[in-house]
């Protein structure tokens, strides 16, 4: 197929806000015990932090990290996880019907973010509490001493407030599986007061307001209206979860949701808009996008297990075994991101280790690459700068979610600084290649001094502890420089970073 591709160098979406490559990661399964913290294990530094992981960790180079949860935090108690770890009590987590041991908590994880180089933003629970130990926490965090909370973490070792800047403000609180699952009304007075009281506080905060679980809850998009019209001048963001699968192995439609979750993001930036006009304010209000992943693989199995099982400590949970499809996949929807930047500002893979996650650790065993780990680590190393336009002429398809699909997706991602221009390209063509011929403008003479592509595996090929190397980047080839056009062919299904200066 003929894929005719135009970049402008002044065609600028918007300056990529670079924490649109954020993370997250919850207290749930083995994403914190036995994935980021194992005493014990042959890798585990002093504080218990796996050094393997913890490399795999940094190579990503993520800029901010959610924490604690996700469903966990609407029922946490923040202190249960400070002071003498002996003097920690085991409480039931209600969200995933299991133990936890509060073994790490705010202070320890703050010791692995600072390793990772990872800015932490932090989740309330807003779901069995409230205000009240939202502003403890807050003070614990980030005021610098003098106060009984923060003097209570200087005793335990930290001198330094934290500073963090964004937090959200509980979770998916439109779920009715969500402990303390509120009405919109009621979920938007408490987020308003509570945004009010930490920008009282520091009124440089980022306040992150709950918005819908997802695009299929009967209550979306009048939550985010309802919510919204209660809140909006205290809160800076509005949250976006979709989790996405091909339970019915049509690869095509898989690839469309990403045309879908472009929809979903347009609807609540009309509806941001809205609210906004209607309140006259004076305030942007941007999308944090700040639980996304596929999760499909064992979802069901994992469903009926939590309802059986007698309140395990750190059970194995949604451990999804990626495949290369799903790297396809995940490639495309951080190039839907990119285009859309000017709306969506942060956004969160979710999560990081072990749950529905491009890190796989085993316990007392090795730790390994997942599929998804490489587009995500492309998008974070070279998608910063200013996203551009790009217009694509190439053939497209219908399909069940969505009609006009591209088979030829694109974002183009501009370094002013530094004088790159990255390509992201995914030829999502079952069987035929893209014959890509790309103009552009603006540049000057440029030419191509890295191509790195995924390609020839089957859509179904794993990595996994026995082979943690199976499905790796290579080298791309085939595409090259031409009187200032980039040119190339990109066999079916295959994915490329192609960077020129
Ligand atoms: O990431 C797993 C879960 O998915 C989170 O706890 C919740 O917020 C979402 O429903």
């Amino acid at each position: 197929m003929k894929a005719r591709v135009s970049v402008h160098r002044d065609f600028r979406i918007s300056t990529i806000d670079e924490r649109l490559y954020s993370a997250f990661i919850e207290h749930m399964g083995r994403a914190i015990y036995s994935g980021i913290y194992e005493p014990g294990h042959p890798e585990a530094d002093a504080n218990g932090f796996r050094k393997d992981v913890l490399k795999f960790v940094q190579d990503l180079k993520i800029p901010a990290i959610r924490y604690p949860g996700g469903n966990f935090v609407s029922a946490y108690n923040w202190e249960d996880g400070i002071g003498p770890k002996d003097k920690r009590p085991v409480r039931l987590d209600l969200a995933w019907r299991s133990k936890e041991t509060n073994q790490v908590g705010i202070d320890d994880f703050a010791i692995w973010a600072e390793q990772a180089g990872i800015e932490m933003m932090l989740a309330v629970n807003l779901g069995s509490r409230g205000l009240e130990e939202a502003r403890n926490f807050l003070e614990y965090v980030n005021f610098p001493g003098g106060s009984a909370w923060s003097d209570l973490r200087r005793e335990h070792g930290r001198q330094e407030p934290y500073g963090v800047k964004m937090w959200c403000l509980g979770n998916e609180m439109d779920g009715p599986w969500q402990i303390g699952h509120k009405v919109a009304t009621e979920y938007g007075r408490l987020a308003n007061e509570t945004a009010k009281a930490f920008k009282g506080f520091d009124p440089t905060i980022e306040a992150v307001v709950c918005g819908s679980s997802n695009d299929r809850m009967p209550t979306y998009p009048e939550w985010e209206r309802e919510v919204l019209e209660e809140c909006y001048e205290n809160v800076d963001y509005i949250s976006l979860h979709k989790y996405f699968g091909n339970k019915s192995k049509d690869t095509l439609n898989y690839f469309g949701k990403i045309e879908e979750t472009g929809r979903y993001i347009q609807t609540i930036g009309g509806v941001i808009d809205y609210v906004k006009s209607k309140k006259r304010a004076k305030n942007d209000v941007h999308i944090c996008f700040d639980e996304w992943n596929v999760w499909y693989h064992i979802r069901e199995e994992d469903g009926r297990r939590i309802k059986e099982w007698d309140w395990p400590e750190a059970p194995a949970l949604l451990e999804e075994n990626y495949n290369f499809e799903d790297a396809l996949f995940v490639a495309g929807l951080l190039n839907e991101f990119i285009r859309r930047s000017d709306r969506v500002r942060i956004a969160c893979i979710a999560q990081l280790v072990n749950v529905i996650a491009p890190i796989r650790a085993e316990k007392g065993g090795p730790a390994w690459r997942q599929t998804i780990y490489y587009p995500y680590q492309f998008a974070s190393l070279y998608g910063r700068g200013d996203a551009l336009n790009v217009a694509v002429d190439a053939p497209t398809y219908d399909c069940s979610v969505a009609d006009d699909v591209s088979y030829l997706d694109v974002s183009a991602v501009h370094d002013r600084e530094a004088g790159t221009l990255t390509l992201f390209v995914l030829n999502r063509h079952l069987t035929e290649k893209a014959d890509l011929d790309v103009e552009l403008t603006g540049f000057g003479t440029p030419a191509l001094f890295e191509h790195i592509s995924m390609e020839g595996y089957e859509l179904t090929d794993t990595n996994g502890p026995d082979k943690p190397d199976h499905i790796v980047p290579g080298k791309g080839t085939g595409a090259g420089v031409e009187d200032d056009r980039l040119r190339g062919a990109l066999a079916p299904l295959s994915y490329h970073v192609l960077r020129l200066n």
